[in-house]
Parts: C-alpha cells; sequence; structure tokens
C-alpha cells in the first residue's frame, strides 16, 4: 500500500480529503494494483515508488468534484482518480529525466535510482496503463478529455525545455506554456469526476475552468518555492529552475521591470551556469523589483477566476470546500 515515508498526503490536504476519505482508501489500493505486473523489474521500481507517495491533489479533485450535486462516486470515479494519478506520476517520472532531479518526494527520484534508461521506460509503462484504464470505462467522452490532455502536457513540456534553451521565455508564454504541461491535467481530473457521476454538462464544463485556472496556480507556487523556497521539507531541490535556465514568473516579472541591459545581464549569467553566491543574488534581485509580489497577484487572480467558476454550481458544503481547495494551493509550503 501507499504508506510512504513522507506523510504530507495524509496531512497536508487532511481537510479537503475528510469526506472522501473512504473513497481515496479505495483508490490507493485500485492504483498499486493497477501497476503490479508480476515482471520482477517492473515490481522492483513499482515498490520503490510506493515507499513514498504524493500530495493526491489531482485524485482529491476527481473524488470531490464526483460528490458534488448529492453525487456519490462510484467505480467509474475510483478508475478517473487512478487514470489521473497514473498520468500525473507517469509525467513525473519522465519530467526527473527531463529536468535531471535526483531528488523527488524525500526520496532519490526513479531517475536517479534506476538510470535515465528504466526511468523512461517505466514512464512508458505508467501510460500504457492509462490507455488501459481509459479504454476499460468504455466512454469516448474520456477518451477525448484524456487524449487532449496527454497532448497538451507533452506540448508544455517541450515549449518550457525550447524556450530554455533560448532563454526567451516571455509572460504569455509562460501563462501557456504552464496552462499545458501542469492546468490541463487539473481541469481533466475535475471534469473525470463530474462524468462519472453525470453531472449536467455546463457544470462539468465550469469544472474544467475551476481546474484550469486552479492548475495555472497551482504551478506558479511551486515555481515560488522552487525559487524561494518554502518553510518546511519540499521533498524535491531547490534552486533547480533557475540552474536549468527556466524563467519562471517572478523572474520573468522581475525583468521586465528593469532595462534590457541589465536583463541582458542577468539571462547571461544564467546562461553560462551561475557561480557561487549567484542564486542568492538573483533571488534578491527578483525581490527587489516586485518579482514575487507580481507571482503572488497573478496567482490570486487565477484562484479568483476559480472560484468565480463555480458560481454556476448550485451551493453545497463540497462546492464551497473547492474553493478553499484552490486558495490553499496558494499558500501551501509556506
Ligand atoms: C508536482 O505536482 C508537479 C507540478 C505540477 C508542480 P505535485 O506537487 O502534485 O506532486 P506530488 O504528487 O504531490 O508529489
Ligand atoms: C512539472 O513542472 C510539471 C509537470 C507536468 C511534470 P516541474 O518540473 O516544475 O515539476 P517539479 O517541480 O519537478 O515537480
Ligand atoms: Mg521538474
Ligand atoms: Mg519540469
Ligand atoms: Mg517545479
Amino acid at each position: 500500500m501507499l504508506t510512504g515515508r513522507l506523510k504530507r498526503g495524509g496531512t497536508v490536504l487532511a481537510k479537503f480529503q475528510a469526506p472522501v476519505e473512504a473513497d481515496l482508501a479505495r483508490f490507493r489500493e485500485q492504483y498499486h494494483r493497477t501497476l503490479q505486473s508480476g515482471f520482477r523489474v517492473i515490481d522492483r521500481v513499482v515498490a520503490y515508488m510506493c515507499r513514498s507517495h504524493g500530495k493526491g491533489i489531482r485524485p482529491t479533485l476527481t473524488l470531490l468534484c464526483a460528490s458534488l450535486n448529492d453525487g456519490v462516486p462510484n467505480e467509474a470515479t475510483i478508475r478517473a482518480a487512478v487514470i489521473v494519478e497514473l498520468l500525473h506520476e507517469a509525467t513525473l517520472v519522465h519530467d526527473d529525466v527531463v529536468d535531471g532531479s535526483e531528488e523527488r518526494r524525500g526520496l532519490p527520484s526513479l531517475a536517479a535510482r534506476f538510470k535515465n534508461k528504466i526511468a523512461v521506460l517505466f514512464g512508458d509503462y505508467m501510460l500504457a496503463g492509462v490507455l488501459t484504464e481509459t479504454l476499460s470505462a468504455r466512454d469516448l467522452r474520456w477518451l477525448d478529455i484524456l487524449s487532449e490532455t496527454a497532448r497538451r502536457m507533452a506540448k508544455g513540456q517541450l515549449m518550457e525545455a525550447a524556450r530554455a534553451r533560448r532563454l526567451d521565455m516571455n509572460e504569455a508564454d509562460y501563462v501557456e506554456m504552464t496552462g499545458d504541461k501542469t492546468a490541463a491535467l487539473f481541469s481533466a481530473s475535475c471534469r473525470l469526476g463530474a462524468l462519472s457521476v453525470n453531472i449536467p454538462d455546463e457544470m462539468v464544463a465550469a469544472l474544467g475552468i475551476y481546474g484550469e485556472k486552479l492548475g495555472i496556480a497551482f504551478q506558479v507556487r511551486d515555481d515560488m518555492l522552487d525559487l524561494f523556497g518554502g518553510d518546511r521539507g519540499f521533498g524535491k531541490p531547490v534552486g533547480r529552475d533557475m540552474k536549468d535556465k527556466k524563467l519562471t514568473l517572478p523572474l520573468l516579472a522581475a525583468l521586465s521591470k528593469v532595462e534590457r541591459r541589465e536583463a541582458r545581464r542577468i539571462k547571461a549569467r544564467l546562461r553560462r551556469g551561475l557561480k557561487r553566491g549567484e542564486t542568492k543574488r538573483i533571488i534578491e534581485f527578483v525581490r527587489r523589483h516586485g518579482g514575487d509580489v507580481y507571482a503572488e497577484e497573478f496567482m490570486r487572480s487565477q484562484v479568483k477566476g476559480a472560484v468565480e467558476a463555480l458560481e454556476v454550481l448550485p451551493e453545497s458544503p463540497i462546492r464551497d470546500l473547492l474553493g478553499e481547495l484552490a486558495e490553499f494551493s496558494v499558500r501551501r509550503g509556506r
């Protein structure tokens, strides 16, 4: 079972997971079962992965969205939760290869522990699981959502890699890229949950918008935690994005406030690789020019949009909880 060293899943989101606790337990059990293969090499990797687990925010969204309108999560809902978490984790396994990231959820990443070759192939194995589970749902709407989501996620990651190479990201690109690589899956997680209990179409669409905006805010927060660090163990390395030449929102905002010459100087430092002490100086630069405040305000406007999207839904405690979850997602890690 997914009882890892990092107990974050059980603490960070506890309030939001409480109404769907029993369904989450079913989800975890089925998730684990889906990954088992009977092949030694795969099961070894699976056993390693299951030593620590994530927060489970996407399956939580799926289950909560299925609980709106007095809905009761059913077998299809659990399957949707398994699918979105599989797609998420497959992407993380590949992401750590792409980002050269050695730590994930407080442990060496799969890429670090088993090397890139196994990590790439195992990520593919997980993606195959997404296909199999989607087919079992026998619902073309699911296939529609998931194929579009997988396409956007791959496009977002490709766009990020291309922009990092040229260091020429601007804010519009950043928002598009973030929407694709991260928010698409949040949106899908919400919509699949709703579809699994046959919530009316206009509500499914509203939940899609809610998930999209929440997802963008969630990634901006992740980028802020990467840049500035957080209060508690993040479970993954800090400062990785700058090392990878990624211009995330706080840095982009600060760069847009200064003369072109100064911006070019900072980019040149990133391009040649940061020397000792330079990381700290760039963080100070970002704060001096209000990049942190700008990113906070940007997140706040996304969260506001997410909460507004919920207004077409009838009032209910679960709807309020979804609103609170959006607000929480930008406070996390402090
Ligand atoms: C990490 O997602 C990748 C991003 C989109 C920022 P999570 O922060 O949800 O990762 P886990 O699953 O909880 O580890
Ligand atoms: C990853 O963004 C988003 C994905 C869709 C995987 P990051 O590269 O910032 O994610 P972390 O910080 O490694 O989890
Ligand atoms: Mg990464
Ligand atoms: Mg990445
Ligand atoms: Mg990150």
